[in-house]
């Protein structure tokens, strides 16, 4: 077997959508309109992820990330190129490439509403026919990542967001899939959630080599579990390698923290190459007394803005 979880090869996806007209006449006009135009959602995309990868999949609102993963999970047909999960078409083997994936998509649960979340986990075990003892294997391996105990009897219905995405998350990998999709985990949650939820998915990542594929606009989550990212804008690829290697490129960029007389603290990103930082500082001293200084390298945060803002074209 190949050490590839993923390929993809020149996948395109385009959207047919009636063009629509306004008013009333117009909502009568589209009843009966052939007049469509094409949304290229995804354009060319080339692909490769190994085994125990996590790739942070990134790009601003509309860039055609969710496009890309329902492709990669058969959920739609590309138009044009080619997908293999774990060796296989997904959307021509739904049902195999379902026995090899796991799937978050943000705040829609997979599971069961009403039932306790233990009786969906031994559905989810009949389903995909998972072993007793792996089962077994898997609750420990969870209890030890995760505190369990205040979910694993509760119905989701009953369940915070936070626990909701919590055990959702559970639910993808125990069938031990080869890859797990996330599009968006952390959207919604506290700080501390969200901490625990990173911390929880690297932990099974970890354990279990699963690949995992990460949307997310939350660079925070970037941070804590990609070492590698992607971006795409407007459904083409336009990055594709370490986070490292992409602050290097902004090496000389540094975050200027300033406290300022009345203890608030202001914050500026400055290109060394450009400006001196001496300088802003005096001249900042000018205006108000300032009590303290911090000097940061560019956050993956202000990386990721550049980069949407077209800045490293
Ligand atoms: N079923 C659909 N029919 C028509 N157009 C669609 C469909 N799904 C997505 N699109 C369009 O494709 C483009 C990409 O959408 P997509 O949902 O993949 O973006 P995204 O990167 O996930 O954005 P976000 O960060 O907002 O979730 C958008 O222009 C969207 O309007
Ligand atoms: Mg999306």
């Amino acid at each position: 077997m190949d050490n590839q979880a993923l390929v993809m090869k020149n996948v395109c996806k385009d959207f047919k959508v009636l063009n629509r007209h306004e008013g009333l006449k117009g909502s009568i006009q589209d009843l009966f309109s052939r007049d469509y135009k094409t949304i290229s959602a995804v354009k060319d995309v080339s692909l490769e992820v190994s085994r125990g990868e996590i790739i942070g999949y990134l790009g601003p609102n509309g860039a055609g990330k969710s496009t890309t993963i329902k492709m990669m999970t058969g959920v739609l047909e590309p138009t044009s190129g080619e997908i293999l999960v774990n060796g296989k078409v997904p959307y021509k083997n739904r049902t195999e490439n379902c026995e090899n994936i796991g799937v978050v998509f943000g705040q829609r649960s997979q599971l069961w509403w009403s039932l306790p979340l233990v009786e969906s986990f031994k559905l989810l075990r009949d389903i995909y026919m998972v072993p007793k003892n792996e089962y077994n294997d898997m609750i420990e391996l969870y209890k030890s990542l995760v505190d369990i105990e205040p979910i694993i009897n509760k119905p989701v219905r009953q369940m915070s967001l936070g626990q909701r995405t919590l055990s959702d998350i559970l639910a993808a990998f125990l069938h031990n899939p080869a890859i797990v999709f996330l599009d968006e985990p952390t959207i919604g949650l506290d700080v501390s959630m969200k901490d625990k939820i990173r911390s929880l998915i690297k932990g099974l990542n970890k354990e279990k080599n699963t690949t995992v594929i990460l949307t997310t606009h939350d660079m925070g989550d970037v941070d804590a579990l990609c070492k590698r990212i992607v971006i795409i804008d407007k459904g083409t690829k336009i990055y594709d390698n370490d986070i490292e290697h992409l602050k290097s490129y902004f090496g000389s960029y540094r975050t200027l923290h300033m406290r300022l007389a009345d203890d608030t603290w202001e914050s500026m990103l400055i290109d060394e190459k450009e400006t001196d930082i001496m300088d802003v500082i005096m001249r900042k001293q000018k205006e108000t007394k300032i009590k303290d200084i911090r000097l940061e390298e560019i956050s993956t945060e202000e990386v990721i803005k550049k980069i949407y803002e077209g800045d490293a074209a």
